[in-house]
């Protein structure tokens, strides 16, 4: 028989459940060291015009790639489509290679809700009013009130 492996499991933890900021967000079930790649969003890569959401729809999972195009959760997503946005994140969202991954800005304790500046844009001039439709209640004390890039 074999023998049960002594090495830990560092798959990085979390779980989605209800977020005090808006529906389902995502939380740490154990501590995440500043830097750890926590999870890819993954999706089915489409153009802007195929993507499922209009694009002034301020509930959105769609996440555009440098090429232009967008993964769309939908199909193919997994947890991290439930990530929050934050003013004040402690998460960041890099592309590497058309891929976007997640990774702890900096240490995360076990609880802590997962989040990343979604600096949203859109192809109209940025107004009050689209302030105001892209909302933000993350309540950062530095919170821009918008989840669109200014
Ligand atoms: C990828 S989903 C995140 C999951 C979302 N909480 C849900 O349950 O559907 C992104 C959408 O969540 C909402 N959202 C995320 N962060 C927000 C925030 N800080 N303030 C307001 N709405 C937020 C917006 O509608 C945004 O388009
Ligand atoms: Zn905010």
């Amino acid at each position: 028989m074999a023998k049960k492996s002594k090495t830990r499991n560092r798959a990085v933890r979390i779980e989605v459940r209800e977020s005090a900021v808006h529906g389902r967000g995502v939380y740490a079930t154990q501590f995440i060291p500043e830097g750890t790649r926590i999870i890819e969003y993954t999706g089915q890569r489409v153009s802007w015009e195929a993507a499922p959401d209009d694009e002034n729809d301020p509930h959105t999972f769609n996440f555009g790639l440098e090429n232009g195009e967008v993964i769309n959760p939908e199909i193919g997503g997994n947890d991290a489509r439930w990530i929050n946005h934050c003013c004040d994140p402690n998460c960041q969202a890099f592309e590497e290679d058309n891929r976007i991954f997640i990774y702890a800005m900096h240490d995360i304790e076990a609880g802590e809700e997962l989040f990343y500046d979604y600096a949203m844009e859109i192809d109209e001039p940025i107004t009050e009013g689209s302030k105001r439709k892209f909302a933000c209640h993350c309540g950062a004390s530095n919170c821009r009130g918008t989840m669109l890039a200014l």
